[in-house]
């Protein structure tokens, strides 16, 4: 055998060149009977009721999303108790802090007490079944303690992004309704210092009588001293202390939420998608077993941050439910020096490394030294999500950070899908730089003309769409499942539509050609271009503005906002640029502002943001017939002011 060797296992490092017999196997029996198929599945779990049914979903009419619904069980339950009693010295999470030497180790049974601990806490506190908390931390192991103690009693988490502006944090703890906070005193991010505590007192203020928010328990990230309100505003670490390390699971329907995660969409505020618990975790269970070829030796490590959907299926969900060691870090990828994350998978043994394409393209840009100075040679598998991953990103990750021996699996899901769907699963399809991969065994992923509403058969692009409901869908959208319906199941009736466009090869390889609607993905942050321009309107000086997605090198993609202003010389970039970042967060500021005199319109008055976006990527070829606009001359304008900036 040539080329390089797995040393531990001395296997050699030969990739898959055939899909492999037993996937197909799964595939088939899947589609010949889904409900048996996955009724099979539910046994990853314990239940305290075995569900006797899988799906009684149906995507048509008022739309309903049902696995599973006569089941019962605890999800914290399944993440915990059963390896406690299994394995309960086995290092269930691994923390290590952004500072040199900071490292928590805590076992199956150290995790079970403190998320015991904290469960105590909610309830003592008047948290019960369906209310909500809200979970506002950095990358610390109180993190993944808080969403599984809310999952112990039944509450329903919403976790809150670090980036979020105080105003971005109001609007989702009201429309959440949440009882409790959970935040930090100041959480690091490299040499800066982001003040949690503060941003969510101004949150709380904002919200004003609209408040739902009882207490704020509050924990030492940092150990600073920071303001606290008496009676409503308690110390974390204070509160746990008082509890046993014990707590009773609730037993919970399939059916009932288990979180809210917020997401934009392409019109309106962020909405609050609803994933329920038995569908939800068999999903979680069966994706990280199939997607990554689970071992119950891995340490796992998925990047992503917890307030992101990629951080509840795979840095918790998934791998606890399936008895891994899943590893958390705080810090960034090359702070304080490019490298870091490399020297944390050699010091912790990381056997899968999932992360993002922005994360990969911007490790290619160091010095070729950086990543092969590390050994690496604990990895076994290598992910990435949340946008495409160029083909030469890809290679890069494969020969330098996998040395050429760890298949990489590109993955493609969503929010609402609540995990993988499409995918090279490792070990049994081969890899393929640059394409998203195959349906798992059970998703019925399609293509629908857009125009026909038919299903597209063997080569060629559509709209992706599945046929049929899967375990990890999301039930709805939190209070507004109309929206739900509209959003998602009008665009292809009869079916669950994605948002994006896909291409098929005749082999059955799905490519994903982006996002069709007006959402743009910053560095795998999913951003609806009307909530920055509902953002930007706050300014009274804006008459209008439009934001667009534009190619970026490494981001992926970067947003661009064409502004009009009252009158001419009344606006400046840097009060939309403030707008923005308090309207949603910093991570939504935009790489360029133009203050323009209009918008190109049609004679409805429609903007015509595909022009916008050819304009603003400089791409000056084939704009297309202007003379339908209602005034031609302000494309010419707009180009030569873009042009002037540059
Ligand atoms: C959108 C979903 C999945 C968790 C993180 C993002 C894009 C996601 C891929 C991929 C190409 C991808 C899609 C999708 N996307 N993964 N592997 N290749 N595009 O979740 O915030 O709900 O965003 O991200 O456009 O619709 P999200």
């Amino acid at each position: 055998m040539k080329g390089p060797v797995r040393v531990e296992e001395n296997i050699p490092c030969t990739a898959e060149t055939a899909v492999s017999d037993r996937y197909l196997d799964q595939v088939q029996r899947a589609q010949r009977d889904p409900e048996a198929f996955w009724l099979s599945q539910a046994r990853r779990l314990v239940w305290h009721k075995a569900p006797s049914h899988a799906s009684r979903s149906d995507f048509n009419g008022d739309v309903r999303i049902d696995w599973y619904g006569d089941g019962q069980l605890n999800v914290a339950e399944n993440c915990l108790d059963r390896h406690v009693l299994t394995q309960p010295d086995k290092a269930a999470l691994i923390w290590e802090g952004q500072e040199d030497g900071q490292k928590l180790v805590l076992t199956y049974r150290e995790l079970h007490a403190q998320v015991c601990r904290l469960a105590n806490t909610l309830r003592r506190l008047g948290v019960g079944k369906g209310d909500r908390v809200a979970i506002h931390l950095p990358m610390v192991a109180e993190g993944v303690v808080s969403m599984l103690a809310c999952a112990r009693i039944g509450a329903i988490h919403v976790v809150l992004f670090g980036g979020f502006s105080a105003e971005g944090l109001a609007e989702r703890l009201m429309d959440s309704g949440a009882a409790v906070v959970i935040t930090a005193d100041v959480a690091r991010r490299g040499a800066k210092s982001i003040p949690s505590k503060v941003t969510m007192d101004e949150a709380l203020l904002a919200c004003g009588a609209a408040c739902t928010v009882r207490h704020v328990l509050v924990v030492p990230v940092t150990g600073t001293e920071v303001p606290m309100q008496p009676g409503r505003d308690l110390s974390y670490t204070a509160e746990v202390a008082m509890e046993i390390p014990d707590c009773p699971p609730e037993v919970m329907d399939a059916c009932d939420p288990l979180f809210l995660m917020y997401t934009s969409g392409s019109t309106g505020r962020p909405k609050g998608v609803v994933h329920g618990t038995g569908g939800y975790l068999v999903w979680a269970s069966y994706t990280h077993e199939v997607v990554f070829a689970a071992q119950p030796n891995d340490v796992f490590w998925c990047t992503a941050d917890t307030s992101w959907i990629t951080g509840h299926t795979y840095v918790v969900y998934g791998p606890l439910c399936n008895g891994a060691t899943i590893l958390i870090y705080e810090g960034l990828p090359s702070w304080p020096q490019p490298g870091r994350w490399w020297d944390v998978i050699d010091r912790n043994n990381v056997s899968v490394f999932y992360t993002s394409p922005t994360v990969v393209r911007a490790a290619m840009r160091e010095d070729a030294d950086v990543v092969r100075s590390r050994s690496l040679s604990s990895l076994r598998v290598l992910g990435t999500v949340g946008e495409p991953i160029s083909p030469e990103a890809w290679q890069w990750f494969h020969d330098e950070v996998g040395k050429a021996c760890c298949p990489v699996v590109d993955t493609w899901w969503q929010t609402e899908t609540g995990g993988v769907m499409l995918t090279a699963s490792a070990g049994q399809v081969p890899g393929r730089p640059g394409a998203a991969g195959l349906p798992l065994p059970g998703v019925n992923a399609v293509l629908v003309d857009a125009q026909t509403q038919t299903e597209v058969e063997g080569a060629g692009d559509g709209l992706l769409c599945m046929a049929r409901s899967w375990p990890g869908q999301a039930m709805t959208l939190w209070r507004d499942h109309e929206r739900f319906r509209q959003t998602y199941f009008t665009t292809c009736p009869g079916r669950y539509f994605s948002g994006d466009g896909a291409r098929r090869e005749a082999d059955g390889y799905f490519w994903i050609t982006g996002r069709v609607d007006d959402v743009v993905n910053v560095s795998g942050h999913r951003i609806g271009t009307a909530e920055i321009e509902d953002a930007v309107a706050t300014d009274a000086e804006v008459v209008e503005s439009a934001a667009v997605g534009v190619p970026h090198d490494l981001k992926g993609q970067g947003l661009v906002v064409f502004v009009v202003p009252r009158t001419e010389g009344s606006l400046n970039p840097a009060a939309v640029r403030r707008a923005i970042a308090d309207g949603v967060g910093r991570y939504a500021v935009p790489e360029q502002i133009y203050v323009v005199r209009d918008l190109p319109k049609t004679r409805s008055g429609k903007i015509v943001r595909r022009l916008l976006r050819k304009i603003a990527s400089h791409d000056l070829n084939n704009l297309g017939d202007l003379s339908t606009l209602s005034d031609p001359d302000i494309v010419e304008e707009i180009i030569a002011q873009v042009a002037g900036q540059a």
